[in-house]
């Protein structure tokens, strides 16, 4: 038989007299255990008050602008029948505001992510729902809200209710300007972003904090039916979220490519001297075949540990100098573009980044690469030279601050002093932001590498 029961405030950790910013139900409304009743929102963070059983709500006993605390009541529901009813003060709130929220679409567990690492750095990828702990569940004891835990500085201002609404839209709520009290992100500020992006015009997200809406024209629409014949196709799940990405990378970094062409001739005989030597340990997995790209990874490193900035991410008035040597490498796959991530380059030899290289570009294609395998890069390498091409400008992949594009080789005239020489010409393409890497430093970087692929003896120098 249905029962009337009391939905009171949780555990809320210690904070008291939390204001109600929103009204997640109303009176008539069928509600399921733990949906969100109402948004309370502390001086640093803000949480939902979840129902501890499902039923109807009967009557809300707050409104918009009290002040509660835990044990407070928040509403009267007709329980409905079976429905459990744990005391309220054991039923944890969610932990509305956790890191993960503002996150792009997260991949499926089996799906390759997109480029993105904005995305990674801002909080994505990330599993869709996994790693939020379901209150009540069974093994997951309660979650205690812990503002400061669970809120680190750069969230973005908005209720859960709205974080489940961008989530669901696949919007990235850094990307979004707030427009109520103190950059407060309404429900409508979601819209009219999703709005403004359908129509082409992807405002650019607010790095500093700042408004940045980029006030672009909207997207033409052309009926382009009207000129011939056409076929519509969806673009995949990885092509809308890189898009975005790249969309709003190249809005947002002042790029400028610097060119250059690097001798491989004596490496491109090493490399085929090598894998001809060795082609019996390479079919039998015992060594890896070793690729130009392989040999791109490690002389970067040494480029990377000689031009630090390089190895750098913007954040805020920082910069922020990696240690590390993590390289993503862009993958073509069936899908679109992803970016694997090659971890601790620096640590490892040429044979083995090929290994790893190749292991990673299967589960690439395969769509099986795991989120964290496309984490944590300092500096990307876009290869198109096993396609053709002579140069080309690819797009930082923020928060790094430089990519290198490579292009097809080619045997070319070089004049040695007294004669043109054969010579084996590596086109590179360095894109840098210049707000970080001046392009007197991106010359001697792009210079630097090319001594490096020329002779391989100056890694050790
Ligand atoms: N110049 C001339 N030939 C090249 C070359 C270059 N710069 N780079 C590679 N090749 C050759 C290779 O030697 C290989 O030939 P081989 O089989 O006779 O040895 C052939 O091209 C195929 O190479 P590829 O399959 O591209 O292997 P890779 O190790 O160079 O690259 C990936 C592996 C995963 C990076 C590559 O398959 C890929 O996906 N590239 C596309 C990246 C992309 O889309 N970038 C654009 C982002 S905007």
């Amino acid at each position: 038989m249905a029962e009337l029961k009391e939905a009171r405030v949780p555990d809320i950790g210690g904070h008291g007299d939390v204001p109600v910013i929103e009204l997640l139900v109303k009176p008539g409304d069928v509600v399921s255990k733990d949906q969100g009743l109402v948004t309370l929102e502390s001086d640093k963070a803000t949480m939902e008050v979840p129902s501890p059983f499902a039923g109807v709500i009967k009557e809300l006993k707050v409104k918009l602008g009290d002040a509660v605390s835990e044990g407070g009541l928040v509403a009267i529901i007709e329980a409905s029948d079976g429905a459990s009813v744990p005391a309220a003060a054991e039923t944890a709130p969610a932990p509305a505001t956790a890191p993960s929220v503002p996150a792009a679409p997260a991949p499926a567990a089996a799906a390759p992510a997109p480029v993105a690492p904005a995305m990674i750095e801002s909080g994505a990828p990330v599993p869709a729902r996994a790693p939020v702990a379901e209150p009540g569940q069974p093994g997951i004891p309660p979650m205690r809200f812990e503002a400061d835990a669970v809120l680190p500085a750069k969230v973005p201002y908005a209720s859960p209710a709205v974080r489940l609404f961008a989530r669901e839209l696949g919007v990235d709520l850094l990307q979004v300007t707030g427009s109520e009290r103190g950059g407060r992100i309404s429900k409508l500020d979601v819209q009219n972003f999703v709005k403004t992006a359908l129509a082409g015009g992807v405002s650019a997200p607010a790095a500093t904090g700042a408004g940045n809406g980029l006030n672009l024209l909207p997207w033409p629409k052309v009926d382009f039916a009207k000129f011939g014949a056409v076929d519509s196709k969806p673009l995949s799940r990885i092509q809308k979220i890189s898009g975005a990405n790249l969309a709003r990378n190249w809005a947002m970094i002042p790029h400028v490519t610097q060119f250059d062409e690097a001798d491989i001739t004596a490496l491109e005989e090493l490399r085929v001297a090598f894998n001809a030597e060795n082609a019996k340990a390479i079919a039998a997995g015992k060594t890896g075949k070793l690729t130009m790209l392989a040999f791109l990874i490690k002389v970067c490193v040494v480029a990377l540990q000689k031009f630090p900035t390089f190895n750098a991410s913007l954040d805020g008035d920082n910069l922020v100098l990696k240690q590390y040597f993590h390289i993503g490498f862009a993958a073509d796959t069936p899908n679109g573009l992803v970016v694997p991530v090659l971890r601790d380059a620096d640590r490892k030899g040429v044979a083995q980044i090929a290994i790893e290289m190749s292991e990673l570009a299967a589960l690439a294609r395969d769509g099986k690469l795991k989120p964290e395998q496309m984490q944590g890069g300092c500096f990307t390498i876009s290869s198109l030279g096993g396609i053709g091409g002579t140069k080309f400008t690819p797009i930082i992949n923020a928060p790094e601050v430089a990519i290198l594009g490579v292009s097809k080789s080619e045997i070319k005239p070089v004049w040695d002093g007294k004669a043109f020489q054969p010579r084996l010409m590596l086109p590179l393409s360095l894109s840098y932001d210049h707000r970080v890497i001046d392009g007197a430093a991106a010359a001697r970087f792009t210079t630097y590498l090319g001594q490096l692929l020329a002779d391989l003896r100056r890694a050790m120098l």
